[in-house]
């Protein structure tokens, strides 16, 4: 059953600011292939984003840092080939926009320009104000992304809950408001206290989409491969399992051993 308000044929970033003027949530997952992008673009979902959360689920890193502009580039150009309707945002990767704004401008044009890309995703507040007034000037949209940002995970030390004491829920706060008063059409909070990602949902016209951070903002994301069950090893408390595949790929795959294994497969109904 659907619950859309409105039957859009294209999302784009404009949609998603009407989506929020009329209540209706967003929907958003990841996805770095061609494959996984078109059923999660037949699907409804309204913005696939082509995360630098790649790195992990799909190179098997540790964390998001290694991950290249080049790989980025090339996931990103397999999952546009792909979608119809979603709007497709890429993630910069670590390295390719912190040192100077225009060497984040150059990153941005070269998602733009070598994978179709229709937006990119920075993480973090103030310290890259210069860098996305740059992108944004270029006319490429930004989507801003606060709270616990994967790529400072040294900085942190730890993947727990972000922006919980004053200080760091005020600057999380004004990097909001900041990021919306220079154009930035939406912003995900991750992980962050529910009734703080309310607060800033409620502050700032644009939306806001949260991933561990409750549902009083204006849509959510998970990681495609998480709530699919394909990854099983990670549990956090936010994430909801609508599958799980790894237990039911690995069952069909010992099934086709054990086939192979017993002169089973192929039967002669699978032959010429
Ligand atoms: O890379 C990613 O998948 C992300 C989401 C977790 C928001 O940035």
């Amino acid at each position: 059953m659907s619950v859309a308000k409105k039957d859009y044929k294209r999302i784009t970033t404009k949609t998603l600011i009407e989506m929020k003027e009329n209540g209706e949530k967003i929907s958003m997952l990841t996805a770095y292939d061609y494959t996984m992008a078109k059923i999660v673009d037949s699907s409804g979902v309204d913005v696939i984003l082509v995360g630098d959360s790649a790195s992990n689920v799909m190179a098997g890193h540790e964390t998001t840092l290694p991950i290249t502009l080049d790989q980025m580039i090339y996931h990103a150009s397999s999952v546009i080939r792909a979608v119809e309707r979603a709007l497709v945002v890429v993630d910069l990767p670590f390295g390719s926009y912190q040192s100077d704004p225009k060497e984040a401008l150059r990153s941005a044009i070269r998602i733009m320009k070598e994978s179709g890309g229709h937006a990119v995703k920075l993480e973090g507040g103030s310290e890259i104000k210069d860098s996305i007034k740059r992108i944004l000037h270029a006319g490429i949209p930004v989507m801003g992304h606060l709270g616990l940002t994967p790529q400072s995970i040294y900085k942190f030390g730890t993947y727990t809950v972000r922006a919980k004491e004053d200080a760091e829920a005020e600057k999380l706060m004004e990097d909001a408001k900041m990021l919306e008063r220079i154009g930035c059409f939406a912003i995900v909070l991750e992980k962050i206290p529910a009734a703080l990602a309310e607060k800033v949902a409620k502050s700032v016209s644009i939306p806001v989409i949260g991933i561990g951070a409750g549902n009083g903002v204006d849509g959510q994301v998970l990681v495609l491969h998480d709530m699919i069950g394909m990854t099983h090893e990670f549990s956090p408390r936010f994430l909801r399992r609508y599958m799980n595949l790894y237990e039911d790929m690995t069952t069909a795959i010992s099934q086709y051993v054990t086939d192979v294994k017993a002169v089973d497969f192929p039967n002669e109904n699978e032959q010429y």
